[in-house]
């Protein structure tokens, strides 16, 4: 089976916000991506607001038919969004105010109690928790002992390697990871600065189940569309 698609729409919100008016919606944009076969929506609701709006959440909740993805800070404001708003799953990120994406992986080595508290807070509330995080053992291994039930890879290293020996060495490292993180019971995701360039060898890691993708969908329908552009993503993804 291949992994599943989940389209992350923050920058059809970024396109919005750039005017502050009410178009481009990420929720069109989702149920569109949903209708050409995405089986899931992934949002990051960020601190400073700078694309998806906390409305764009609450009303993702109610339309999305598949599975909705909601990444956040573990910080006490966003769990207690997420409680009340329930999406399937939380993917717990590290976030900084002044970065442009998400830089590098969330450092669960040395947050193992936080974690631990924030963790069981959303599992209490009915959602599945992932981590994002860097393919290093020991913080692979420190997920699975915080209670995380999935962790999605940074696939970023591998996506910016400036020669084919350095992606081959990230592609690696990502082909352990997945290994390590199953062999400790944790569901396998990825995402990440993928595009319709790099996919194919992220899409075939062993044990993958769920891909995250934003940037390159969204950029891509501005040209085709959205429909297309999930299409062309999920055909890649069967042939990898
Ligand atoms: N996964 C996580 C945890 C992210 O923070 C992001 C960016 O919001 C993505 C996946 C999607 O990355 P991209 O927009 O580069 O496809």
């Amino acid at each position: 089976m291949p992994p599943i698609l989940q389209v992350n729409v923050d920058h059809v919100a970024t396109l919005r916000q750039a005017r502050q008016t009410i178009e481009p919606d990420p929720v069109d944009a989702a149920l569109q991506a949903e209708q050409a076969g995405a089986q899931g929506i992934t949002i990051h609701l960020r601190e400073d607001r700078r694309h998806i709006q906390d409305r764009d959440l609450a009303v993702m909740r109610q339309m999305a038919q598949t599975r909705l993805n909601l990444e956040m800070g573990a910080t006490d404001e966003m769990i207690e969004i997420a409680c009340k708003v329930k999406p399937d799953m939380v993917t717990l990120v590290p976030e900084k105010r002044e970065e442009v994406t998400t830089e590098g992986g969330l450092e669960v080595v040395s947050q193992v109690e936080f974690l631990k508290k924030q963790v069981s807070r959303l599992q209490a509330g009915g959602m599945e928790v992932s981590l994002f995080i860097d393919p290093e053992a020991d913080q692979i291994k420190m997920s699975a002992q915080v209670g995380a039930q999935a962790v999605e890879l940074h696939t970023g290293e591998y996506a910016n390697a400036i020669s084919e020996e350095a992606r081959q060495t990230e592609l690696s490292r990502l082909i352990q990871g997945s290994e390590e993180a199953y062999a400790l019971g944790l569901q396998v995701n990825a995402g990440h600065g993928l595009t319709y360039f790099n996919i194919q060898p992220i899409a075939g890691l062993p044990y993958l189940n769920e891909l995250n993708i934003g940037h390159s969908i969204v950029s891509r329908s501005i040209y085709v569309g959205m429909t297309q552009a999930v299409r062309e993503m999920l055909e890649l993804i069967r042939n990898a």
